[in-house]
């Protein structure tokens, strides 16, 4: 296993290029199973859960190369395998994305049923729900879903629970209603980028969607879909967390392709805070003053605060002059991180899905254990600025989402390395 060792108290200064979002990038990827013909897909980042859905897709006899350029190709070659095993699905749990194309494309899904993880329960039952509501039949056999149909047809579909929508539901059904006799209607569908980004894509390859973007989705059913050339959309979850980076070395960052508007939220707290952040032709920059503002956050399904860079903020709050409130509304449980950062010295206290967050003059470097990807890179972002040296340990957490993190990072002047564990 690998960790990362952080000398922290450089400031940061430069620019970062933001890789391609992940969580778009998956879906698409995914997609491909219900194309004819090749799809070209660019700005793909290189991360372990990219090589992961490669490796998924490949078993489904989707064939996937990179060419010289990094721009990624996929082609549907053989429709026989239709089972996402659990040696795969228990690794990424965004394989899931597969059962919405399996089922419209080859009638027939089979896909290992992903457990809860590290940042809570994680249920699918909204997945299936819509894809039911098409017409598909689903059971439950040794811990997989089988879903099956003969035919889909457009319903109308409610895909809102108790933490409102579904991000990856919205994809499976939004995937499947493309190829779904007549007109589907998703209501309180998931508004998240990612989302728009698939939908831009499906409607490029021939599908018919209006709405997204928006909590009703409108998609008119067609016969079948070819391929398309797309580019992914920036990261705006790697974006926050470079943002974050500037915040709490008080460094002074450009991020090239990061679009401000997909973190519009995010950004309006920050400002609360004290970060200057503006755009311009380079790019967006990032400084702070260095006096910090407490402020309270509650995050919520997009436009809201992303949950996704809950952890990350919570350092940046650990630095303010005085009490924070951060409140978790979409995986109350997502708190493992607290533990791990109280032991570089920051003072939170967590009460149910609340966090107290109390300013503090300075952390000090330890060696820590990464529990979940957005935890990992609060764990990072600690370390950048506490006094001393700190190890963060199973780095395959962040490899998983972050690309290049360390090789970003020192190249704007932090003190980061990469080792093996002996
Ligand atoms: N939920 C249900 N029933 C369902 C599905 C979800 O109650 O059938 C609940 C969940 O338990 C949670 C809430 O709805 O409380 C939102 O979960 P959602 O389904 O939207 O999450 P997801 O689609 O599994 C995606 C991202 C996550 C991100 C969440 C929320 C991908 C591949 N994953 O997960 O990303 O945190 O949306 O924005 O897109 C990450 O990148 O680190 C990550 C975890």
């Amino acid at each position: 296993m690998e960790s990362l060792i952080i000398q922290g108290g450089n400031r940061l200064k430069g620019t970062i290029p933001i890789s391609g979002a992940k969580n778009a990038a998956l879906p698409i990827m995914a997609a491909s199973i219900l194309c004819e013909g090749e799809t070209i897909l660019r700005n793909v980042p290189d991360l372990r859960d990219v090589r992961q859905m490669c490796t998924l897709l490949n078993r489904l006899g989707v064939k996937v190369e990179r060419d010289e350029t990094g721009a990624m190709h996929l082609r549907a070659e053989d429709e026989m395998n239709c089972h996402a095993e659990y040696e795969l699905v228990s690794k990424m749990r965004a394989s899931i994305c597969v059962l919405g194309p399996l089922l419209a494309k080859r009638r027939k899904a089979q896909i290992s049923m992903p457990g809860g993880c590290s940042i809570g329960d994680r249920p699918v039952r909204l997945h299936i729900k819509g894809l039911e509501a098409l017409g598909g039949d689903a059971d439950l056999v040794t811990g997989d879903i089988v879903m099956k149909a003969k035919k889909l047809r457009g319903a109308e579909i409610f895909l809102g629970g108790a933490f409102g929508s579904t991000v990856t539901g919205t994809a499976n059904v939004l995937m499947a209603a493309t190829l779904a006799e007549g007109r589907t209607i998703i209501e309180s569908a998931a508004c998240e980028p990612e989302i728009v980004d698939l939908a831009e894509f499906l409607n490029k390859c021939g599908a018919r969607i209006e709405g997204h973007g928006t909590p009703r989705i409108v998609i008119e059913g067609v016969a079948s879909l070819h391929g398309a050339e797309h580019s992914v959309i920036p990261d705006r979850i790697e974006a926050g967390t470079y943002i974050i980076a500037a915040a709490v070395t008080n460094g002074e960052l450009t991020l090239k392709d990061c679009r401000l508007e997909h973190l519009v939220a995010f950004i309006d707290t920050l400002r609360k805070v004290g970060l200057n952040i503006e755009k311009s032709d380079k790019g967006v920059s990032v400084s702070s003053s260095r006096r910090l503002d407490p402020t309270e956050i509650t995050t919520q399904p997009y436009p809201g605060f992303p949950t996704d860079l809950q952890a990350q903020t919570m350092v940046l709050l650990s630095l303010a002059d005085g009490n924070s409130i951060v409140t978790e509304k979409v995986f109350p449980d997502r708190f493992l991180h607290v533990a791990e950062l109280n032991r570089m010295g920051t003072r939170l206290r967590k009460e149910g899905p609340t966090v107290i967050v109390q300013g503090v003059k300075k952390l000090i470097g330890a060696p820590v254990m990464a529990s979940d990807l957005r935890a990992s890179a609060a764990l990072v972002l600690a370390g950048l600025i506490s006094k001393g040296q700190t190890r963060v340990q199973r780095m395959y957490h962040l490899d998983r989402g972050y690309e290049k993190m360390e090789l970003k990072l020192k190249a704007v002047g932090a003190d980061i390395s990469r080792v093996t564990d002996e």
